[in-house]
């Protein structure tokens, strides 16, 4: 059994929910403001600790009050964070996020996660068996390095390439597993995919990837589901009808589900089909961080 190690962003989540999103110069009266931890490299990693597997994660947080709040919060998931850094000079990562009806508009201000280099990566020791995670809140540089040490052990490297950007060269070639959405998707493979692509359309955009044939590009898609696509073969794992109140973090949930089952040693078509009855349990729940199930509620649905 291996361990997840994550390496990526730690946020305070700054959420105003509202009936609707307000159009370019309008305002509208919300309803709440709450402060929940997130940061898409944390929310993968509660999200692997709470379903019962070892976890250290990476990141750098600011000397400040929500720094504090968060490395408490996540302490308190049990996660290692030995390798959590202080800035001196900026402050803790924040996303100011709208929600009106479970769907969310987000601004991230990536502050201290922007100053995670490679020289935080040698407090975690990586082996065989481990699963490396990032995703591109962090400089591409760190993700890179990270990677390249988890290749040189025999580790499994998952990127979860959101927001979406181009990548550096060199680094896609050091990725195992591609987790992405319909928009990251289009956005890399530079193709209008539209609201509800086909399943053909989506083989077709990740043909546009390159992916070399060990490579899998698991392609999440909201309630319908996920399809990976490994060898030119694609296949859908379908969604779990559930109500919704806040999607923000689903994804993530998702992408630490599925490292803590490869970790585990399962196949990937079960971990994918796990990492998605995980997503439909954090989506019924508000928060990033604090909706990710355990490994209880999810053995519930199996
Ligand atoms: O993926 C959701 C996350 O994106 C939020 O928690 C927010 O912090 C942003 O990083
Ligand atoms: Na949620």
């Amino acid at each position: 059994m291996g361990r997840v190690i994550v390496a990526g962003s730690i946020n305070m989540d700054v959420v105003a929910t509202a009936e609707r999103h307000p159009r370019i110069g309008e305002t509208v009266a919300g309803q709440s403001v709450m402060y929940f931890p997130g940061g898409k490299g944390a929310n993968q990693a509660v999200s692997a600790a709470k379903l019962g597997v070892p976890t250290a994660l990476i990141g750098r947080l600011g000397r400040d009050g929500f720094g504090a709040q968060l490395r408490a919060f996540l302490a308190d998931q049990g996660i290692d964070l030995a390798a959590v850094k202080e800035s001196t000079s900026a402050s803790t990562g924040t996303a100011i996020i709208t929600l009106a009806k479970a769907d969310n508009t987000i601004v991230v201000i990536p502050g201290a996660n922007a100053e995670l280099g490679a020289e935080d990566l040698a407090q975690v020791a990586l082996a065989a068996g481990d699963v490396a995670v990032s995703q591109f809140e962090i400089p591409q540089a760190t993700i890179a390095a990270f990677f390249q040490r988890a290749k040189a052990v025999g580790a499994t490297t998952i990127l979860n390439p959101a927001p979406a950007s181009a990548f550096d060269s060199g680094l896609f070639a050091l990725i195992d597993v591609l987790v992405l959405n319909e928009t990251e998707l289009g956005f890399l493979a530079d193709i209008e995919l539209g609201d509800a692509p086909s399943l053909q359309q989506v083989k077709d955009a990740v043909r546009a990837l390159k992916p070399n044939s060990d490579q899998t590009v698991c392609v999440t898609l909201g309630a319908r589901g996920a399809v990976a696509v490994s060898d030119g073969e694609a296949r859908l794992v379908e969604g779990r009808a559930v109500k919704a109140v806040d999607t923000t973090g689903a994804g993530d949930c998702f992408v630490g589900a599925l490292a803590a089952r490869l970790s585990q040693g399962a196949p990937m078509a079960e971990a994918i089909g796990y990492a998605n009855l995980a997503a439909s349990i954090s989506v019924q729940r508000m928060g990033a961080g604090p909706s990710m199930p355990s490994a209880e509620e999810v053995r519930a649905l199996l």
